[in-house]
């Protein structure tokens, strides 16, 4: 324990140090790309393969400027699998389905950063997508001229179809023959040498296979998927927010664990589930991409989704995710089960999260027992229901399966007070 907290203690003055004089992971890497989550929206949870088309992506830009997501700092409009035609074009290109996207795709990334958005494609490092398009094998560097020609801002690169010494191909691997880094080598290579002339943000999308939190800023990635699917229901967030929880120490600016998209919207979560999600998905700086029809939006999703302290816990520079603490007298941590017990430091502060993920009831700590902070009074703000207060502790009713993030200011933290 006395190890820990020193080494703990280690770390934050590294970490502080390097974030005095500036220095990122991903400066280290000749991008600022991804120095905070990036956020934005996605097609795949929305209609999947239908929702891969112009007027999905430009109805959801004009959304992000109408309901005020934009200034909220959602960014992303990205285009998941099924955009291209199912065969490669004569040339060997990669070639949008023409129903889908009338004037290509160029034209609807131009109008999309004409509204100050970004404009993300999906592909796949296998023959062929998941779903079962044209992948990137064989083609990695003409497929990124072609993305650099468009304007791409982000790419998820997936792994369907890749080599498969158990399986005959085109099955995707059950488990991965070899390491999902040499499918992803080439792509990489062609994602970097592109970036002279643009700078694309590299999502991997290898489902957390081969440990990809160790190694993909090193494949000049600034997120990468620890799981497999979000699938939009509770036992979905149990299973990745448990994943995550102990590999929290890989995020950081230039190099986010993906926790995949968000569900917030999804028939099969109530309004306590969606805001454990998303204050979750925040505290532990996973990406924000929201995977909802943002025509047809309800009012306490809304209010979720857009709510300015949970999103500025997961954009703080700090970059450092949030990991379960244990108080004296609680409970061991379930595997699988949402521990109720949070913390994360921050710029200006340290964040709580209290979770009902097991039982609904009274939750609180003593500000004493969470790293970060000490035997002290100190200001802290609630970010769902707004409560502030005074003092050596917090404690909450909390209904099942909700959640409660609580911002504790420390004055003078880092790079000045910054407050509630
Ligand atoms: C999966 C991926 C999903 C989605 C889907 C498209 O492999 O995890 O996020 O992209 O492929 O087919």
């Amino acid at each position: 324990m006395a190890m820990e907290s020193r080494s703990a203690t280690l770390q934050s003055f590294l970490t502080l140090l390097l974030t005095l004089s500036g220095f990122h992971l991903a400066e280290s890497s000749g991008t600022n790309l991804g120095l905070t989550p990036h956020m934005g929206w996605s097609t795949w949870n929305v209609a999947q393969c239908r929702a891969a088309s112009a007027r999905y992506a430009l109805d959801a830009a004009e959304k992000f400027i109408s309901l005020g997501l934009k200034d909220l700092g959602y960014e992303y409009i990205n285009i998941d699998d099924c955009w291209s035609t199912r065969k490669r074009g004569a040339s060997g290109k990669l070639a949008p389905d023409p129903v889908k996207w009338p004037d290509g795709i160029k034209a609807v990334a131009d109008q999309i950063h004409d509204m100050g958005l970004k404009f993300g494609l999906y592909g796949c490092a296998g023959q062929m997508t998941c779903a079962g398009f044209p992948g990137s094998e064989g083609h990695a560097a003409s497929d990124v001229d072609q993305l650099v020609g468009w304007g791409v801002d982000f790419w998820k690169f997936d792994n369907c179809y890749t080599p498969c010494k158990v399986n005959p191909r085109p099955e995707t691997c059950p488990r991965p023959a070899g390491n999902s880094k040499t499918w992803y080598a080439p792509m990489r290579d062609a994602i970097l040498t592109a970036r002279s002339a643009r700078q694309i943000h590299f999502n991997l999308c290898n489902w957390g296979r081969d440990e990809v939190w160790k190694w993909g800023a090193q494949y000049g990635a600034q997120s990468w998927r620890i799981s497999p699917d979000n699938y939009g229901d509770w036992a979905s967030i149990e299973r990745i927010a448990t994943a995550a929880a102990p590999i929290s120490q890989h995020s950081g600016p230039g190099g986010f664990n993906d926790l995949d998209m968000l569900y917030l919207g999804s028939p099969k979560l109530n309004a306590h589930q969606e805001r454990l999600h998303f204050g979750l998905w925040g505290m532990l700086k996973s990406p924000l991409v929201l995977g909802l029809d943002l025509g047809n939006i309800s009012a306490s999703t809304l209010e979720t989704l857009t709510n300015r302290g949970v999103i500025a816990v997961n954009q703080d520079p700090l970059g450092r995710a949030a990991a379960m603490f244990r108080p004296p007298g609680a409970p061991e941590p379930e595997p699988g089960r949402i521990y109720p017990y949070w913390a994360g430091e921050l710029v200006d502060g340290v964040v709580i999260g209290l979770c009902a993920g097991m039982v609904a009831g009274r939750y609180g700590v003593e500000f004493r027992d969470v790293p970060g902070l000490g035997r002290k009074s100190y200001e802290w703000k609630e970010m769902y229901t707004g409560q502030t207060g005074r003092g050596s502790g917090v404690a909450f009713d909390i209904g099942l399966h909700d959640m409660r993030v609580v911002k504790v200011a420390v004055p003078g933290a880092r790079e000045g007070h910054v407050g509630l």
